[in-house]
């Protein structure tokens, strides 16, 4: 059992410092993707305020699409074809993705009608791409690029301790 600390008070920088120890905890000794993937995404959506939603979408080796993966939040769309919405877009450039207010991004994919702004960061091993972490907001704004930079570390962290560790 992993306790969850109230992280509330940190700024974001120390917010995600801790962060990263706890899911290095968490992750440690465990080298099933999917079991950790649905931890980390529930290490995320209890412990970062303003969340709707908070997961993973994994590519599908035989379709090439994303498909979702472990989550918390409301039922989502299953299948993201490369290239589409913010999880395709972030998945076929390769970058992060922040996107302010979703109904400005051209061909967002709202999956929960709460969402306003979203954080999508590549899961990369090597050149391999895995899939994608998706975050989602009810709020306007709600990532900036220490979010990224942030999300980008615990990435790193899940991958390091899941598939080459
Ligand atoms: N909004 C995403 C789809 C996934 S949900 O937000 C969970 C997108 O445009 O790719």
């Amino acid at each position: 059992m992993h306790a969850l600390h109230d992280l509330t008070h940190l700024d974001k920088p120390a917010l995600y410092a801790e962060l990263e120890a706890n899911l290095r905890a968490l992750l440690a000794g465990e080298p099933d993707l999917i079991a950790s993937a649905a931890n980390m995404a529930s290490l995320l959506y209890w412990s970062l305020p303003d969340l709707n939603w908070a997961g993973f979408y994994l590519m599908d080796a035989t379709s090439g699409d994303l498909l979702v993966g472990p989550f918390q939040g409301k039922p989502a769309c299953v299948r993201i074809p490369l290239g589409k919405g913010v999880c395709g877009t972030a998945a076929q450039q390769r970058r992060t993705v922040v996107v302010h207010d979703v109904h400005e991004f051209p061909g967002h994919i709202a999956c929960d009608s709460a969402s306003n702004s979203e954080v999508v960061v590549p899961i990369l091993v090597g050149e391999r791409l895995l899939g994608v972490l998706d975050l989602d907001s009810p709020k306007v704004g709600r990532f900036d690029g220490q979010d990224a930079a942030g999300l980008e570390t615990l990435v790193r962290v899940f991958v390091e301790a899941t598939v080459s560790g």
